[in-house]
């Protein structure tokens, strides 16, 4: 009997702890939006405001608890994010099927792949030069642990994407092809940051019609490349785009070898605080970003 209460006195303390934790959190999060939308002299905004934004961008866009919760909770998130907005836009720019690049933008500094590290499947494939040096730098890592990464597919402009939405639209259908290909001006490709891998092991099964476009994404995340990416893509600056169980955010069917350059400090950013999912990361630095524009206007 003393045991049976002895357990039952910790098991309420647990949830009492947890419930406190949380109402504590959210009435954080309410104090934090009264103070924004209470003080709006410069004084006041000049000492909060990144502050203030994050809170409010959270409450904009509505993420995971959890997700909301690791950012509140960390003082270092501000300066870490203040510092990847300094780097080069194009790294965090939202490309998604909501926002789209112009038609017309095309990369300044493409530069053309060559087989070195990695391999190439198509000729006069480019990349933006940065992410060249990304890709090199992970593809020698890949390889001196045994993986040699292929690159299928790297910068695509406006009109290849469309030609490409196009041929799937024709194979699969409209409502299909929209799962799996942006349509024109909303690919990542275009912004000469994005690659498609591949794995030796796959081509012959593509070619046999054993790998098609509902399997592919299993299929290529079981190679030893596609593992491999997975564990270490970050580490280099890479980050998956679609990932498993995240179509609903980002509209995309699962794509375990597109992966996008996003330099190493966003891509620990993305880790750290949204769960490695880079929708998340680019959908806060979006919404933050267009309010410190909105300020300044
Ligand atoms: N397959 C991805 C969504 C693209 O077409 O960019
Ligand atoms: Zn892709």
């Amino acid at each position: 009997m003393f045991r049976i209460s002895v357990i039952c006195f910790f098991v309420l303390l647990l949830l009492f702890c947890s419930v406190n934790t949380s109402l504590h959190e959210n009435e954080q999060l309410k104090q934090r939006e009264h103070i924004l939308n209470w003080h709006d002299n410069e004084k006041y905004y000049s000492i909060y405001s990144s502050e203030a934004l994050v809170y409010k961008t959270l409450s904009g866009l509505q993420f995971p608890q959890n997700i909301s919760a690791n950012i509140l909770n960390n003082q270092d998130f501000i300066k870490e994010l203040h510092l990847i907005l300094e780097g080069d836009p194009y790294l965090w720019l939202l490309v998604d099927k909501k926002n789209s690049l112009p038609a017309d933008y095309i990369p300044s500094d493409l530069v053309r792949l060559r087989n070195s590290s990695y391999e190439i499947t198509v000729q006069n494939m480019t990349l933006r030069r940065i992410a060249i040096t990304g890709l090199e730098e992970m593809s020698v890592s890949a390889k001196n642990e045994g993986v040699q990464l292929f690159v299928t597919s790297a910068y695509r402009s406006y009109s290849h994407q469309s030609q490409i939405f196009e041929h799937y639209v024709n194979l699969h259908g409209f409502d299909k092809a929209v799962l799996i290909s942006a349509r024109p001006g909303t690919s990542q490709h275009q912004l000469g940051l994005t690659i498609d891998f591949e794995s030796a092991d796959n081509f012959e099964k593509h070619q046999q019609g054993i790998i098609n476009d509902d399997n592919h994404a299993d299929y290529f995340f079981e190679t030893p490349e596609g593992k491999w990416l997975s564990d270490n893509a970050s580490r280099f600056g890479w980050s998956i785009s679609y990932p498993k169980d995240y179509e609903e955010i980002t509209g995309y069917s699962w794509e375990s070898w597109h992966y996008r350059y996003v330099g190493k400090p966003l891509a620990l950013f993305i880790d750290t605080y949204f769960e490695g999912v880079q929708q998340y990361a680019l959908e806060f630095i979006d919404y933050y970003t267009k309010q410190i524009s909105n300020i300044k206007m």
